[in-house]
């Protein structure tokens, strides 16, 4: 049965790595048909609308969905995508790979945050020199998220779950965050440690080899995977998978680099390991698993982009991953 992929570049670097990814897919053996659209900048410049009705609904309809970035539209094309497929998690793993020059190298980390609610929900106003924002948690979607990390820990055998939280402060929200967690992973025998999430960002920094899998509400989860990036080699390298019940949307951690964007220098791993996900996610799991290691020997031996300390471009780093494969 064919699998119908939803490919929406964006802006900037978007432009660059998504179609490196599809390179990737289509030299597997899966069976996949794709559907080009546009969001972003661009498209908002052209017709007003940085989503248009007819790419959300192409993310609604597809199996699942290819993204790259956007640029200053990020959150009006990101978060509605991220609905349209009905995610309740983000998975975003950190590694670090032989080859690439980490802070740590022995980094093996995978950030689920919760992808629904907390400070993006987008309830802010300013008036008269103050501003508030609403942050909402609720049980169901706190249960929801908890109940995939346990069964992500059971099927891949960790010993148990790190939980980020500042409840000591925050009592209401991540207080209900933390108990919920805590009551699932009690339910399922599966060990919760939880951790204030300042002290949490520090002893990532120092000792990242002790963390297995991090369960976090929204925002934490946002800065802390970009800090993971940062201990293993940049943000080139991180994929992300957000996950519904039927559909998901993946896409790399980064976004559309306007520093480097147009000149075929972006790092296309990330977007390619985010595809790896993909396969993954629709049942091509020994396809993933060859992305993957195509992309490790990659890594390793060269060629590598500018941000890895090489000098190849997004096409030559791309077309070597796919000779590998
Ligand atoms: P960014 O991730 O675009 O770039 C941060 C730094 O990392 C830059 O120096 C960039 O060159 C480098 N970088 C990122 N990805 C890279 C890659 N694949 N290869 C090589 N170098 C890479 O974050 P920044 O600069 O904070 O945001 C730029 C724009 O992207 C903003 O307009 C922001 O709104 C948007 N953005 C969109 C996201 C999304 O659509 N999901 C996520 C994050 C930012
Ligand atoms: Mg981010």
């Amino acid at each position: 049965m064919t699998h119908e992929v939803a490919v929406i570049p964006g802006d900037g670097i978007g432009r660059g790595v998504v179609p490196s990814a599809v390179d990737v897919l289509e030299a597997t053996e899966a069976d996949l048909t794709f559907v080009h659209d546009e969001a972003g900048d661009a498209v908002a410049t052209e017709c007003g609308d940085p989503l248009p009705a007819e790419t959300a609904d192409l993310a609604r309809r597809a199996d699942a969905t290819l993204f790259g970035a956007a640029g200053e539209t990020a959150a009006e094309v990101v978060l509605p995508l991220r609905s349209a497929v009905d995610s309740f998690v983000n998975v975003r793993p950190a590694r670090a790979y032989p080859g690439v020059d980490a802070l740590h190298p022995d980094v093996d980390v995978v950030f689920l945050r919760e992808n629904t609610e907390g400070v993006y929900v987008g309830d802010e106003t300013r008036e008269d020199g103050r501003a508030t924002l609403t942050r909402v948690v609720t049980a169901d979607a706190s249960r929801k998220l908890a109940e995939f990390a346990c069964e992500f820990v059971a099927e891949r055998g960790f010993d148990g779950l790190t939980v980020a939280h500042k409840a000591n402060v925050m009592q209401e929200t991540d207080g209900l965050f933390l108990e919920t967690v805590e009551a699932v992973a009690d339910e399922r025998g599966v060990a919760v440690d939880p951790v204030l999430m300042d002290a949490l960002a520090t002893h990532l920094c120092l000792h990242p080899e002790e963390y297995d899998v991090i369960v976090t509400p929204n925002l934490a989860g946002d800065v802390l995977s970009d800090l993971a990036a940062g201990l293993v080699g940049g943000l080139g390298l991180l994929p992300s998978a957000n996950l519904g019940d039927e559909r998901g949307l993946f896409e790399p951690v980064h976004g559309t680099a306007p520093d480097i964007a147009g000149e075929g220098v972006a790092n296309p791993v990330a977007a390619v390991l985010s595809a790896a996900m993909m396969l993954e996610f629709l049942g091509y799991d020994e396809e993933g698993e060859r992305v993957r290691t195509a992309v490790e020997d990659v890594l390793a031996d060269g060629p590598r982009t500018p941000d890895l300390g090489g000098e190849a471009g997004t096409d030559e780093v791309t077309g070597a991953i796919v000779e590998r494969l």
